[in-house]
């Protein structure tokens, strides 16, 4: 059974990562500081190691217990907002922390890696749906910080003959089809948690950042991927970079192709919860792209997946079940 190390396997899309590999026969091994994740959102068959990213000691560790026979590098900080105001933080460990797994990685003889990327890395950029030939040009330092892993991953494809694999995510939705694991960010700062939180009363309203954007009801467009359809891919690329015989760098992106603004999200939250909340307008948020939709044709050539949920109602749904398991009975 092949093992995988798994940085970040405790967090949210981690965590729905981790069951689909433990599904589909292969041995995942979680290595996450618990910044963000959670320990019971790991199976507890699953192996746990509580260390992060930047410590050398701990990762020499993992690779000499376990011999993984490659990583899925998820660990990093993941708030665009967050990384307008503190982008050191970001560099710090989504880029150079990256640099130290890498390394451990070159130590120990395990050149075969998934990266969470990102749709950020696009920035604003005048197409429809977004490919992967078009330039890099992130809007925020969190999209920055991981361009730059890309670029680090190119060299390491080249140069050290590593097999990599970015998947650029768009935004990231809903939980566990069966309600096993789902979203428990601390604070939460996503629209779609947000909102079902005002939904279910347990926050007072929502508010639109940015209603004048150059799209037809004003506010940005995002493409939201459920997140089984997410740690399928994961599974697809996983069994690409295993079997290449050819080092090198590709990214892929990870979307449905359909867009959605924030305010269909808001309607469709208040529809399938049969609840109501208020919402108010209020200014754009620093480093918010305007539209980010993937062009989601590499991912089917090269990997032979797409989305299965197609629409957000589906995502809305599944991520209500869980927010109502959660809260308990009211
Ligand atoms: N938004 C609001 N009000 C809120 C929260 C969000 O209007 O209270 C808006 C944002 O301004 C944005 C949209 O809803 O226009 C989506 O925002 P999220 O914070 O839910 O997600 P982001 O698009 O900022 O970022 C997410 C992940 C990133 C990932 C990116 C890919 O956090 O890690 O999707 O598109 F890279």
């Amino acid at each position: 059974m092949k093992k995988i190390l798994v940085t970040g396997g405790a967090g949210y899309i981690g965590s729905h990562i981790c069951l689909k590999l433990s599904e589909s026969g292969y041995q995942p091994v979680v290595y996450d500081n618990l910044s963000n994740g959670h320990r019971d959102a790991v199976a507890p068959n699953i192996t746990f190691i509580h260390a992060d990213i930047r410590d050398r000691d701990a990762l020499d560790h993992a690779f000499e217990t376990f011999r993984p026979d490659a990583v899925i590098h998820m660990a990093a900080l993941i708030e665009a907002g967050l990384s307008m105001r503190e982008p050191a933080r970001f560099y710090e460990i989504n880029t150079a922390g990256t640099l130290i797994l890498l390394e451990a990685m070159r130590r120990h003889q395990c050149h075969r890696i998934v990266f969470s990327s990102t749709a950020a890395v696009y920035g604003n950029c005048d197409v429809n749906l977004l490919d992967e030939t078009l330039p890099i040009r992130p809007e925020n330092p969190y999209g920055r910080s991981k361009a730059m892993v890309e670029g680090l991953l190119t060299d390491y494809g080249v140069i050290y003959g590593f097999h990599a694999l970015a998947l650029r995510y768009f935004n990231a939705a809903g939980a566990d089809p069966q309600g096993r694991i789902g979203e428990r960010h601390d604070p939460e700062t996503h629209l779609i948690p947000l909102a079902l939180q005002a939904a279910a009363g347990h926050r007072d309203a929502l508010k639109i950042f940015g209603n004048d954007y150059n799209t037809p009801d004003g506010t940005c467009i995002r493409d939201y991927i459920h997140v089984d359809d997410l740690a399928a891919a994961h599974i697809a690329a996983l069994h690409h970079v295993l079997h290449q015989s050819k080092p090198g760098f590709d990214a892929i992106n990870i979307g449905t192709g359909q867009g959605c603004s924030v305010r269909d999200i808001m309607r469709l939250c208040q529809e399938i919860t049969g609840n109501s909340f208020a919402v108010s307008d209020a200014p754009r948020r620093p480093g918010d792209p305007a539209r980010l939709v993937a062009n989601p044709a590499k991912a089917e050539d090269m990997l032979n997946w797409q989305a299965l949920y197609r629409n957000p109602r589906d995502m809305i749904m599944h991520a209500w079940a869980f927010y109502c398991k959660m809260a308990g009975p009211s």
